[in-house]
Order: structure tokens, then sequence, then C-alpha cells
């Protein structure tokens, strides 16, 4: 296991791009591989997560040829050849890996087909409750076991069966679940409404809407027919905005500091934490430049000293995976932030609240651990300490961060998760270090 270690920085001046949106990945990997022809995907995200559902379409029988490649990593661009909906079985089982999102939207894709597939996936994804999509893929009319030694989780073995389609009210505000259902039922004839307690990001009825397949928003309700095949086209993947706040976070922190992120996905159910940091007291702009089916913009960022803040909890669903990285901000900020109705945190992929709390502390933070979050007492002074990232990247990633606030050395432990959503991120933490702001000076190419 790779360990990463951190030494504070004194200024942060830097221009550039994260890597591609992991969720938009995964589904145009899913949607291109489903439509009717050839699509072309550009800045697709060459992480570990995004490769193993590329590959799993593939051995569903959408081939796809690289275009462009990350070196030692995987493609950025690439076409897919879509199968017309007409998927087939695989030789083997199929591989997950560490994700959640390839693993549930996969279960909802392969619920109606007329073939039995399995999908396992790591120790940690085989610890998270699939009962939440096995439910509503159930009352479809799917044929599911949960083969895993805890129960209701993967591996999974999914019979396909015809399905009906479903009105689904959702006990979870989960974009994952509500794709799943939304999968499952364009292999159903008729019509399949999800009503979510809560908005969630929506990268899904997007990519349907721009693969041509006609679905309707209304507040929280969505509605669509099954059977329709997706018209194949292009795709630009925007940056991945839960990338870029690993940076916004170090930027706003530091007074005197500017950072400009270029061309950042600015889709409205994942921008809350650029409002959280605004709250905070951070100064920011962001320019959206084209709006084709997702928002894309920059954000430019000016560092100032921080205060603390309440999360709402409309919008915990909307900043879920930046809550780690938040946490952080709240450590370096001065006063309490409250952070709580954030439960489905115990259920990723670590127990985050309670992987976050124990970080914190090591590093000399005050703070409160919550059954639904916790609240942090800023403003003492990090020290660096030994960080265990537990196999979870956000919590890697999140804590390279706060070392780039402490007193000595901080050393994280277990960083090689971190290409399981932001390959690349070591190196340009390093250029951040160095305070290379020209672009052209970073030694990862801005993908
Ligand atoms: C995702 C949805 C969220 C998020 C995950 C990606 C998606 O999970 O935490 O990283 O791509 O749909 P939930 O749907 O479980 O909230």
């Amino acid at each position: 296991m790779s360990i990463l270690s951190v030494k504070a920085i004194s200024s942060l001046h830097a221009e550039f791009s994260v890597p591609g949106d992991k969720s938009i990945s995964h589904r145009a990997a899913i949607f291109g591989g489903l439509s009717n022809g050839t699509c072309e995907i550009s800045n697709f995200l060459p992480s570990e997560d995004c490769l193993n559902t590329l590959k799993a379409m593939r051995s569903l029988g959408a081939k796809f040829d690289i275009l462009e490649e990350l070196e030692g990593y995987g493609p950025t661009r690439l076409r897919i050849h879509g199968q017309s909906m007409k998927l087939s079985a695989p030789e083997a089982p199929i591989d997950c890996g560490n994700s959640g999102t390839g693993m549930r939207l996969l279960a909802g894709l392969l619920a109606g087909q007329e073939f039995t597939t399995e999908l396992f996936g790591d120790a940690s994804l085989s610890s998270r409750p699939m009962g939440r999509i096995t439910k509503p893929l159930k009352e479809m009319g799917a044929n599911l076991e949960t083969l895993g030694e805890k129960a209701g989780c993967a591996p999974l073995k999914i019979h396909g069966s015809k399905l009906q389609p479903i009105n689904y009210e959702m006990p979870v505000a989960s974009a994952q679940v509500k794709s799943a259902v939304l999968l499952a039922g364009m292999f159903a004839e008729g019509i399949t409404t999800v009503t979510q307690p809560s908005t969630t990001r929506d990268h899904t009825e997007r990519m349907l809407s721009k693969f041509r397949v006609s679905i309707r928003t209304d507040g929280n309700k969505i509605t669509m027919a099954g059977c329709q095949t997706p018209e194949s086209c292009d795709f630009a993947v925007p940056g991945d905005i839960s990338s870029a706040a690993f940076w916004l976070v170090a930027a706003a922190a530091k007074n005197g500091s500017r950072l400009l992120l270029k061309d950042v996905g600015l889709n409205p159910t994942r921008t809350a934490i650029l409002k959280v940091l605004s709250r905070m007291g951070a100064h920011m702009t962001e320019t959206v430049h084209s709006s084709g089916g997702e928002p894309i913009g920059n954000i430019e960022i000016h560092g100032a000293p921080l205060k603390g803040t309440t999360l709402l909890p409309e919008e915990i669903p909307n900043l879920i995976d930046e809550i780690p990285v938040i946490a952080v901000a709240a450590a370096l900020a001065k006063g309490e932030t409250h952070i709580r109705n954030a439960r489905e945190l115990r259920v990723k992929e670590t127990d985050r609240i309670t992987t976050t709390v124990e970080n914190l502390r090591k590093m000399g933070v005050d703070v409160e651990e919550f059954e639904d979050g916790m609240i942090v007492h800023g403003c003492k002074k990090l020290k660096g300490a030994q960080i265990e990232s537990h196999g979870d990247h956000r919590i890697a990633m999140a804590f390279a961060i706060a070392g780039l606030f402490a007193s000595g050395e901080t050393v994280i432990h277990g960083a090689d998760c971190i290409n399981t959503s932001y390959p690349g991120f070591a190196e340009h933490l390093n250029a951040i270090r160095h305070e290379r702001s020209n672009p052209e000076h970073f030694t990862l190419p801005t993908i």
C-alpha cells in the first residue's frame, strides 16, 4: 500500500483542470453502450471505478476503441459501440471493484435482461447495503439474490426477468437508487415513476435527454416510458466538482491565495459545496461557458479567513461526497461547523463519519461525533499525523489537504485508493506545493 507525505504550504496560486466527473463517466459508458450507434466520449475519467464500468459494458457486448489515453491509467477519449438495448451474457462474473455507483446502476440495467449475471466487488463494496436497490427492482419483477456474508450485501446474482414498470417513492435520497430504477424501467413496458424525498444529482435524467430518451422531471418526481432506445451521440464529460472540492478548500482556507479551476461541471445538483464555502467566507466567482446537457464553467476562488457554518438538511445530498473535505475546512475556520442529517455518510466507501472524526482528532481537532454527523470546533492549529485512509479515496484526499495546513509531516497511509476517483491527484498536489501556477508546468496533462 502506498503512502503520501504532505507538508504545509505558505501560499497557493494555480490554474488547472481536474479530471472528468466520476458519476457522469459511469453513465456515459452505460448509456453509450445501450445506444443505437457509436458515441465518442471525451474527458472520460480513467479511474478504477469508471474503468470497471466500462469493462462491464464491454463484457455485455459494447466494445470500445481507445482514442486518447492518460498513460498509466486508461482512456480519456473513447468510441463506444452501442448495442441498441440488446446486451449479451458476460462470460464471467462482473467485477465492480470499489464502486457503489457501478454496482447499483449495473444491477438496474441487468435486472431486465434475458440472462443471469453476477456482480461482485471488494471488501468495502461487499459490506454496503444493496437492499435499497433490490427492494424496488424485486417489486418490478426482478429476480435477484444477495450472496454476501453480510445480509443484503453483494455479490449480487441477477437472473434477468420480464419487468413491470413501477411507481416508486424512494425512502432515501439517493441518485444511485433513482438511476437503478430508471435503468430497469428502460426495459419495462409502460411508465416508470420515481419520487425522491429531496433533490439528488440529476445526471441520469440529463444524459437520457441528451440521448433523446423522453423523460420528464416535475419537482422531485421523474417519469419515463420504457422501451425507448437511446440515440447515439458524442459526449464531453465535465471536470468533477467533487475532485475540484479538494483544491477549493485548500485555496479557500489559505488567506491571499488564488485558484482558477477550468471546465468544471456546474450542475446545480452538485454545487452546494460552492454555497457552503461562500458562507464560510471564501470569495468566489463562477462562469458557465457551456450548457449543452451539463453546465460547464470556471471557478475562481480567493482565500480569506474562514468562519464556521451549518449545513442545511436539503444541501446534504448535493454535497455528500464533499463532507470529509468540508470537515477539514471547518477545522481551519473560526467557530463551530454543524454537519448533521448526514447519516448516509455511514454507508459510503467507509463509515465517513467515523473515519473523518478519527483522523481530525489525530490532527488535534476538537470534534464531536453524532449518529448523523459531527460538530467541528475550528481554528486550532492542525498538527501533522499518521492518517489511515481505510481504503477510502475521499478520506485520503481530504486529509492530504489538511496536511497542507499542518505543522510537521502528514502521512496518508493506503493512498493508492485515490485512483478510484482521481488519477493524478498526487501530481496535482506536488505542482501546487511547488507553486507551479503556470499550467504548462504541471507534470500531469490537464485531462
Ligand atoms: C452517486 C451518488 C451518490 C454519491 C456517489 C455517486 C452517483 O451516492 O455519493 O459518489 O453517481 O449516482 P448515493 O446515491 O448513494 O447518495
